[in-house]
């Protein structure tokens, strides 16, 4: 595999693929050639490139990653297609509907394996919740709601290109972790959220820039300080009707003092809830109302086939976020084996058709606020539309 855009979350996607065991990493490809060979030590990686260009022009690289900063998700992931590489994106795919559905259909039509990594979906008790409502145990889905809370943005002093709509998009908190949460709600529902009313808020309207890039989760706040005018959103709420008439709300912020990467969904079906936290990821609450209720340990003796391959440990040794990162990963080499072909897709990789509906499902969010808070349809077009 080959690298582009080694910044916060690259290290992980380096980390996740030598745990596979068998596939190397090549190269990777920074912003400049100073920038990639200093990476390239840290990660002990073999070739640097300065130019995406050509670390996509290598002809050992097969698969590539694309880690770079949203605006540039587009033009890698275009250029990587192009050349026939197999790409995982984070996500989110892209910054509007028009790009992530130019990537969708690139995609499909270089028939190469295509992921993105909405990682959270690799967690053992998020399929084991999966798995029990696809099999009717909870009944019919009512009530989808949660929220996605950080607060590594808290500091006006923190900012990075995730508040420049020229290079994050015109969207911050919805794509950048909004993205994670829909995505989340609709593969553990099975329901596709069809509708969307928003209320969204910048809460920190000017933020103080070091300039440069500064990395992501980055604190360090010393050194001289521009003032810059904030618009994206740093906090959002919104109502969802699904497809079956079920309902659901979820709020996303990145200014809230004390949460750090807490995510939480819960799904009430007509005879059981199910609740996942992210920052509890090895328990699955189960709320009952004609019996105790009851919280599951992620213990593989307890878990249901489905769920069963992505446990790694005996109940009580305790897996995380890069546990569930990595069996994202391992189910997308599993794709590239077998040549990205579409019917053995392993089902729980998404995919850079979820990725577009990501896209879109944000777009609907704003413009459901700039409407003035009034419902909007979510405009998805089926691959062949
Ligand atoms: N899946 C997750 O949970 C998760 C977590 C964090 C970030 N992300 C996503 O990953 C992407 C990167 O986010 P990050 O937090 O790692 O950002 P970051 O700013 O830490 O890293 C981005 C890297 O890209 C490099 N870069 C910029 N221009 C480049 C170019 N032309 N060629 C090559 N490299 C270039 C930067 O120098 C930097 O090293 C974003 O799309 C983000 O949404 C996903």
């Amino acid at each position: 595999m080959g690298l582009i855009g080694p910044g916060f979350v690259a290290a992980h996607h380096v980390d996740a693929v030598r745990r596979l065991g068998d596939v190397d990493v090549v190269a990777i490809a920074g912003s400049s050639q100073q920038s990639a060979d200093r990476k390239a030590r840290e990660y002990k990686v073999e070739r640097a490139y300065g130019d995406y260009h050509a670390l996509i022009a290598d002809p050992d690289v097969q698969v590539i990653h694309n880690t770079t900063p949203n605006y540039l998700h587009l033009p890698v992931t275009l250029a990587a297609l192009a050349a026939g590489k197999h790409v995982i994106s984070d996500k989110p795919l892209a910054v509007n509907p028009a790009e992530g559905r130019t990537l969708r259909d690139a995609a499909m039509a270089a028939k190469v394996a295509h992921v993105v990594t909405f990682n959270y979906r690799g967690n053992p008790l998020v399929q084991q919740a999966r798995g029990m409502i696809a099999r009717g145990e909870s009944g019919a889905v009512s009530f989808v709601h949660g929220h996605y809370l950080q607060d590594w943005m808290s500091d006006p002093n923190v900012y990075s290109w995730r508040s420049d709509p020229s290079k994050g998009g015109t969207s911050s908190a919805l794509g950048d972790i909004g993205s994670h949460w829909c995505d989340l709600a609709e593969h553990v529902s099975g329901l596709k959220i069809t509708s969307v009313l928003a209320d969204i808020t910048t809460v920190i309207p000017v933020r103080y820039s070091a300039g440069g890039s500064a990395e992501a989760f980055s604190t360090k706040t010393t050194g001289e300080r521009e003032p810059v005018t904030v618009e994206a959103e740093d906090l959002a709420s919104v109502l969802l009707r699904f497809e079956n008439g079920s309902k659901g709300c979820f709020s996303v912020g990145q200014v809230l003092p004390g949460h750090k990467n807490d995510l939480v969904l819960e799904v009430n079906g007509l005879t059981t809830s199910l609740k996942w936290k992210q920052e509890q990821q090895n328990e699955l609450w189960i709320g009952h109302s004609k019996q105790p209720n009851a919280v599951m340990a992620k213990d593989p003796s307890l878990v249901s086939p489905d769920a069963l391959r992505y446990v790694h440990l005996p109940g009580g040794h305790q897996e995380s976020w890069a546990d569930a990162f990595c069996n994202l990963i391992r189910d997308a080499y599993a794709w590239i084996a077998e040549g990205g072909a579409p019917e053995v897709k392993p089902t729980m990789l998404p995919t850079f058709n979820d990725g577009y509906r990501s896209t879109c499902l944000v777009d609907a969010m704003l413009r459901s606020h700039a409407a003035g808070g009034v419902w909007q349809q979510v405009e998805f077009a089926a691959a062949g539309e």
